[in-house]
């Protein structure tokens, strides 16, 4: 087995490639001088067991075609088998046209990721699709994170209140609460624009508590912004946000931390607060 990494994901493949003593190798990428992408693979992989680690941030357009590029010159030279690791899979949430003419962009992202013998990521954003299967045809693998959070809350916590911010965030808050026996509220959200959200804390009885809000996925933070103000309007001791992908986009984090919140993610995505490390998850599915 060999270990490729693109751009986006050398910390962490070097990590996986050291749980699996397998060789690393650093795709190398470059740009043309018209900029178009320049991808070439600098150890062999002709009958080895290939993966290629890249997840879809920053760039995730690029990250896009990287992938496609790097799984199908690993084919076309003669890999025995070819995993692409996608810690954070992006374009997951463009799951319908939610205007007419609109690119439905996860089904299209699948089909090319589809050259591919296995495509593995962490916590999906499953929304109005319920499995991997409904976008790809090639085989899939869902990880999760929540394992690495739920301890993560143990260890640093004694009492924690954890709130999912929307609907869709049950899947890690309601079951990270459930299995370390924590209290939890799942709040609703009304979305108007990527950066104009409006949700309501209507509990009470956060007064003094210690809370931790979930969520997959943390862009422009708004979806964090409008729950923090509230709950500390309401006497929370501490506002905690996890999240498993930290995009942090306009100025994100800072804002987070101004508020007066504490920011974690995990490491799909390299950044400043990236202390939960998927390393071993992914090693383990390998
Ligand atoms: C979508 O519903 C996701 O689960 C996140 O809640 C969302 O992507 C967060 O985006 P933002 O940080 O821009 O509010």
């Amino acid at each position: 087995m060999i270990i490729f990494a693109g751009e986006n994901s050398q910390e962490l493949a070097k990590k996986i490639a050291r749980k699996k003593k397998a060789q690393y190798s650093a795709l190398r990428i470059r740009s043309f001088p018209d900029g178009e992408l320049y991808l070439r693979f600098m150890k062999e992989v002709k009958r080895k067991e290939v993966v290629i680690v890249q997840t879809f941030f920053p760039n995730p357009n690029k990250a896009l075609i990287v992938s496609y590029f790097a799984v199908k010159t690993a084919k076309e030279l003669g890999a025995k088998k070819v995993t692409l690791v996608a810690p954070y899979l992006g374009f997951m949430r463009q799951d319908k046209r939610f205007h007419k003419g609109e690119c439905q962009s996860n089904r299209i992202m699948a089909g090319l990721l589809d050259a591919a013998d296995r495509v593995i990521t962490l916590d999906p954003h499953l929304h109005r699709i319920a499995s991997m299967d409904e976008i790809f045809k090639t085989k899939t693998r869902k990880l999760s994170a929540n394992k690495l959070i739920e301890e993560y809350i143990k260890k640093n916590y004694k009492d924690p209140w954890v709130v999912g911010p929307d609907s869709e965030s049950y899947q890690w808050a309601r079951t990270i609460a459930e299995h370390i026996d924590a209290h939890a509220t799942i709040l609703r959200k009304k979305r108007y624009t990527s950066t104009k959200v409006r949700i309501l804390v209507k509990d009470k009885g956060f007064k003094g508590k210690d809370v931790v809000i979930v969520d997959d996925i943390i862009s422009t933070g708004h979806t964090m912004l409008e729950p923090i103000k509230q709950l500390k309007k309401m006497g929370a001791k501490s506002v905690t946000c996890i999240c498993i992908h930290g995009l942090f986009v306009h100025d994100a984090l800072k804002k987070l931390k101004k508020m007066g919140a504490k920011v974690v993610s995990t490491n799909t995505i390299e950044n400043p607060v990236s202390k939960i490390d998927v390393a071993g998850v992914i090693s383990e599915a390998l």
